[in-house]
């Protein structure tokens, strides 16, 4: 066991430091991939790897790597990590609550003085947010060898960068891409402290979560052509409205996630775009996203089939055209049990009343997961709220959470 325990100031210190590097004009956290605050946010942890002694290195899709050798770096090493990108307009925890309580953990053991067999890595994943490209999880997504440097072509930003384009800007060496993806063992074991971004921890007045499935999101860019007509003169019967289509198909949705057997199913339109958009114009096109999550994946294919059914007959009953292009449809993630009998112990030890649960939230653990054990620890978000800057976790708390990290990271990397 560890003698020292995390230090709130030192997680303080440097969340608050990774906030400065912020594009939000109106008092939250906008950190959006490879803009100026992220890339400056990468070089402000680079710096704290590198103060901690760590060896620091990059892939080709940007995944940082900050490396404590082990005495036989040849095995397979420890992973912990998460992501420092956020959604637009989020808070300050998310994804960064991993990071610096991975390099607290790291700063822990050194002290401990322990000898290490296995190296340990603290990992900032590229792009956990779909916030930028569309698609969520670039970096680990490479990792697990689900993103191509072919599939990373099909991946546009608003602005109509590529997002190879992007990284060959950023000095990154293409011809490297195909080195990213992991081989199954090639990780001895990988523990992502994350913020739970839910309400069940404060709910159940405990300090920590210890996750046991990640639901995985399946999500769809959908596109509805109808009939651009005047709103005043055209007859309710005569109009093919497409923002009908696409309340109609979103409030399906709802029904069929509520419907479901599965208590983890959820289903949320979060993006509409109606055109022209005009008061007095019918929508003659709606673009509109399709996000929905699930621990179990045969409840999810059989929404998903739900949906597609009743998308063909708005079709019919509407007159209306509707494209659905599928991004991604995830799979689950099981934590590896002998991680998650590790995190408890840890608990036991320490006195800290823990339960063990499903993250709604997808994490770049869910990837890692696909070539190496896995299972994260939760920190309570204050009233649950989090993609926000609302969202709030208390340092303690973070710091308490890091314990049970620095631990499970310890004894995996003696082993
Ligand atoms: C990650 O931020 C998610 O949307 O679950
Ligand atoms: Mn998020
Ligand atoms: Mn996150």
């Amino acid at each position: 066991m560890l003698m020292q325990a995390a230090s709130p100031a030192n997680i303080q210190r440097i969340l608050e430091k990774l906030n400065t590097f912020n594009s939000d004009q109106a008092g939250g956290t906008t950190r959006v991939l490879f803009t100026p605050p992220e890339l400056e946010a990468r070089n402000y942890i680079k710096k704290e790897m590198i103060d901690l002694g760590l060896s620091v290195r990059e892939d080709a899709i940007g995944n940082i790597f900050g490396t404590l050798v082990g005495t036989e770096p040849e095995l397979p090493p420890v992973w912990t990590g998460s992501h420092i990108d956020t959604v637009l307009h989020a808070g300050m925890y998310d994804g960064m609550a991993g990071v610096v309580a991975g390099l607290e953990a790291i700063r822990m053991i050194q002290a401990s003085g322990a000898s290490l067999k296995r190296s340990i890595e603290v990992i900032v994943y590229t792009s956990e947010e779909p916030t930028r490209f569309g698609l969520g999880c670039l970096g680990s997504r490479a990792l697990a060898g689900e993103l191509s440097l072919e599939q990373a072509y099909s991946l546009v930003d608003a602005e109509g960068n590529l997002l190879p384009d992007v990284l060959k800007e950023l000095g990154y060496d293409l011809s490297r891409f195909t080195d990213i993806a992991m081989p199954q063992g090639s990780v001895h074991g990988a523990v992502e402290l994350h913020i739970e971004q839910g309400g069940v921890l404060e709910s159940l007045g405990l300090p920590v979560g210890i996750v046991h499935t990640i639901a995985a999101p399946t999500n769809f860019h959908v596109t509805v052509s109808g009939q651009q007509r005047h709103a005043g003169s055209t007859p309710m019967h005569l109009r093919h409205d497409a923002f009908l289509a696409c309340c109609e198909v979103s409030l399906k949705l709802e029904q069929l996630a509520k419907d479901s057997s599965s208590p983890d199913t959820v289903a949320t339109v979060g993006k509409v775009e109606v055109l022209p958009g005009a008061a007095n114009v019918i929508s003659g096109d709606v673009q509109f996203t399709v996000d929905i999550r699930d621990s179990n994946y045969e409840t999810k294919c059989s929404l998903v089939e739900g949906m597609r059914q009743f998308v063909r007959t708005v079709e019919v009953n509407r007159g209306v055209k509707i494209t659905l292009e599928q991004i991604n449809d995830d799979l689950p993630t099981r934590s590896d049990e002998r991680i998650i009998a590790m995190l408890e112990q840890a608990c036991q030890e320490k006195r800290i009343r823990y339960h063990k649960m499903v993250s709604g939230a997808f994490h770049d653990s869910m990837l890692v997961g696909r070539f190496a054990p896995i299972a994260m620890v939760f920190v309570p978000s204050k009233d649950g709220i989090s993609h926000s800057p609302e969202e709030y976790t208390d340092y303690g708390d973070i710091a308490l959470g890091t314990d049970i990290l620095a631990e499970a990271l310890l004894q995996m990397a003696q082993n």
